[in-house]
């Protein structure tokens, strides 16, 4: 089965089919919706509206002034934003693009490859997206398909999973050693907090685009998830392009420390070093606060 032969209404009514586990199920049912689920969360509820608000202000000023030293410096910035479905890597990209000019600042979302892409260098079609002299650049998923989704629903052989695994780190010293400054972003979200954002999508006339089979499909497939992205953050995390997990229950934090992380990392010209802050080390950190 592909994308095409399942239309939007077989996707989201293969959400009742499903068995979401029963606890999970009564967890949902029984909590607040400002409740946070996952007991390994560092919060036990969502950070409050208004603190978020003020804070994300400050640092989207502070991406409005790194936007303009990169125009003016001719730097080159790639931002890789991974995680499982609904995540939130398009919301957190959403909230870092709201006052940049767009010409400079793209999405990268490419569809599955096509019939010429399948028959190409697996990084080819990524490398001819990479940003430009003055450019941001945002991937919303990436080159670590293969890693992932590929992997736990059979898109690529073991072997093409390997080669890609062995190419990788070289891929990304490329990129880094022209200049390039590369983050790679993983967005860990808990399961109970997945199925209810897939449930809040289903319900929500615009955020329906946002589901497909492979949505549905991948409830049942957590497990494999899990072990498919350990393994790839295990065998892509290097000196020279390591990863960044952040927990993303709570949104509000996760897209905070994303931008920290990144406004953190580099100079531009009046920086505000007190509005940037430093990512929280309770939302984020290496792989080793991925679980
Ligand atoms: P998204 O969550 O990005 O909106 P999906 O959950 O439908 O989209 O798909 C997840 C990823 O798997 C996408 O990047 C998509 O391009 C990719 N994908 C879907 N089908 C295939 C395929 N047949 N071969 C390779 N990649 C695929
Ligand atoms: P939204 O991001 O607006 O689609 O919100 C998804 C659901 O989570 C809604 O029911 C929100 O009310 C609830 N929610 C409340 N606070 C937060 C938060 N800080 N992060 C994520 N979701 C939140
Ligand atoms: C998410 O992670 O919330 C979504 O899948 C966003 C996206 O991929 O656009």
């Amino acid at each position: 089965m592909t994308d095409s032969d399942l239309p939007l209404d077989g996707a989201i009514s293969a959400f009742h089919d499903r068995e979401a586990p029963a606890e999970i199920r009564a967890a949902l049912a029984e909590a607040d919706k400002d409740d946070i689920l996952a007991e390994s969360y560092p919060y036990d509820t969502r950070m409050d509206r208004k603190a978020y608000e003020d804070a994300l202000t400050a640092l989207q000023v502070e991406l409005v002034k790194l936007q303009a030293t990169v125009k003016a410096t001719g730097a080159r910035i790639a931002i890789v934003f991974e995680g499982r479905d609904a995540a939130g890597k398009g919301g957190t990209i959403k909230r870092f693009r709201d006052y940049l000019n767009p010409r400079g600042a793209r999405v990268v979302a490419l569809p599955k490859p096509s019939d010429t892409e399948a028959g190409q260098w697996y990084f080819q079609r990524y490398a001819e997206q990479l940003p430009a002299a003055g450019e941001i650049v945002f991937f919303d998923r990436s080159w670590y398909n293969r890693g992932v989704v590929e992997h736990v629903f059979g898109f690529c052989t073991e072997a093409q999973r390997e080669h890609f695994f062995a190419q990788v780190p070289d891929f990304e010293r490329m990129l880094t050693s022209d200049g390039i400054h590369l983050f790679k972003f993983w967005l860990n979200v808990g399961r109970a907090e997945q199925l209810r954002r897939f449930l809040a999508r289903e319900r929500d006339p615009l955020k329906q685009w946002k589901l497909s089979w492979i949505d549905a499909e991948g409830l049942k497939r957590w497990d494999a998830y899990s072990a498919a992205i350990a393994e790839t953050l295990a065998r892509s995390h290097t000196d020279h392009a390591p990863w960044t997990v952040i927990r993303s229950d709570d949104k509000r934090r996760a897209r905070l420390a994303a931008m920290r992380q990144v406004l953190s990392a580099l100079d531009y010209d009046r920086k505000d070093h007190a509005a940037v802050g430093t990512p929280d080390p309770r939302v984020s950190g290496g792989p080793g606060i991925w679980n």
